[in-house]
């Protein structure tokens, strides 16, 4: 059996985790393969809210194995709040097991985003500031520590090796924190990392593969902030992309099957960059207001904008998306016109390229829609949904020319529509 890849094809925050708990179901195994603790994957069942980092979405169905592959970066400290969270929740969790090889966040990754954003000034990247950029630093110039490391009897002292080396960066930067604290929590919280099964995941997903269990790899961060592919500098440090799933849990290319690409009915950004399609005006605060647009992890207020087809073209190019699903299409009930943008003016050319390019001068062609006015978030059919929202439906997989297969009109488990 393949593995399924659910992934964002905006600038984060589609709705990942909501839907991967929905899929899960239709899963025995659902793999975390990227990013960390900036991530904030929100799901909402009996009318309680919660919002996972580190563990993947599917950690709320007893029967599924979730994995946290060795692409990811954890962060100690994070890690073991939310297992206390889930565990409070479900009693003691054990259907988790997490890479030997995914590396770990220490106090100093974090002190160093912090003065890298500081010195970026009015450039900065808006990080999560949770360590991500240094830690995959660490990784690519062979100097990081893995879980693996933890079971060593000497990881005091490469720890310690690390510190030091992170220390003369921060003098540099006169960046002052209080590391003791830190490493204290740093060092008490490797025990709820070092309770569960530490493994190669890479032989464990490739025997789930050979057994024909059914694996949904969930990416973390969107296409549009993919370290290589989205609009640099102003990304994430990872592969967020389906390539990004071979790489993150060690599977072939081969073993891909469905790449579920997720996209909110208009788009949103939190942090710097640029966004074509962004709007400044009334009907912004509207989305940001309906939409509840603040980060799930930092709280900071989403910039929103329009649907961007162009860029959504792009990401399902990338991907090789092979299923669409629409989230927050509730979000927009109330609006007279709804507004796609399908071309971009580029320095006065018109083109359907997509371009991150900083500083170009990018003006969006949007086509209108007739909004449908309804309210849809008590729907429970696909057959039920207003004529209005399916000709946008319909004009977007037209355009994409890949199905959209799920439409979600709510926060909840059961706002879920499921085209037959
Ligand atoms: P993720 O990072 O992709 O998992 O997304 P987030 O959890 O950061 O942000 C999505 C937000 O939208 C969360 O607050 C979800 O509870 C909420 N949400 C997800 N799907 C829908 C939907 O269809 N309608 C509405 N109104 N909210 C949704
Ligand atoms: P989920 O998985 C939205 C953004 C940050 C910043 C940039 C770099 O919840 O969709 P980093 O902390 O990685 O150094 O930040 O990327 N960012 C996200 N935006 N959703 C996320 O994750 C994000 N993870 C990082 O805001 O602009
Ligand atoms: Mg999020």
């Amino acid at each position: 059996m393949k593995v399924d890849v659910l992934l964002g094809l905006q600038w984060g925050d589609e709705g990942k985790g909501k839907i991967v708990d929905v899929l899960t179901q239709r899963y025995d195994v659902v793999a975390r393969f990227q990013g960390g603790p900036n991530a904030g994957h929100s799901l909402e069942f009996n009318q309680i809210k919660h919002v996972l980092h580190t563990i993947p979405s599917g950690i709320f169905h007893k029967d599924c194995l979730n994995i946290i592959g060795n692409g990811v970066v954890i962060d100690p400290v994070i890690f073991k709040k939310e297992i206390e969270n889930i565990d409070a929740i479900c009693g003691h969790i054990e259907n988790l097991i997490i890479s030997k090889k995914a590396h770990l966040i220490t106090p100093t990754h974090r002190a160093l985003d912090a003065a890298y954003e500081k010195s970026k000034g009015d450039s900065k990247i808006g990080s999560t500031l949770k360590g991500i950029g240094p830690t995959y630093t660490d990784k690519i110039s062979r100097n990081g520590l893995r879980v693996g490391d933890i079971l060593d009897h000497n990881f005091k002292e490469k720890y310690q090796a690390l510190k030091l080396k992170h220390l003369n960066i921060l003098k540099n930067y006169s960046h002052d924190f209080d590391i003791e604290t830190y490493e204290l929590d740093f060092f008490k919280a490797l025990d709820s990392i070092r309770r569960f099964k530490l493994i190669d995941s890479e032989f464990e997903m490739n025997d789930y593969i050979n057994q024909n269990r059914k694996i949904l790899a969930e990416g973390a961060q969107g296409t549009l902030l993919d370290i290589d592919f989205g609009s640099y500098p102003f990304v994430t440090s990872s592969n967020t992309v389906t390539a990004g799933a071979c790489i993150g849990l060690g599977i072939a290319p081969s073993k891909i099957g469905e790449v579920y690409g997720i996209f909110k009915a208009y788009c949103t950004r939190v942090g710097s960059g640029p966004f074509p399609t962004e709007l400044f005006d009334h009907t912004g605060e509207e989305l940001r207001r309906i939409g509840h647009e603040f980060g799930a992890t930092t709280g900071r207020p989403r910039r929103c904008g329009w649907m961007d087809l162009v860029a959504l073209k792009y990401a399902v190019m990338i991907n090789g998306v092979t299923q669409l699903i629409m989230t927050k299409s509730d979000v927009l009930d109330s609006f007279e016109t709804i507004k796609i943008a399908t071309k971009y003016k580029v320095n006065g050319e018109l083109t359907d390229r997509y371009n991150s390019v900083y500083d170009a001068q990018i003006e969006p062609i949007y086509q209108d829609f007739s909004g449908w006015k309804t309210d849809i978030s008590k729907l429970s059919k696909w057959e039920e949904l207003p004529t209005e929202l399916t000709q946008y439906i319909q004009f977007i997989e037209k355009e994409v020319g890949v199905p959209i297969t799920i439409v979600s009109v709510g926060p909840d488990r059961e706002a879920t529509l499921l085209k037959n």
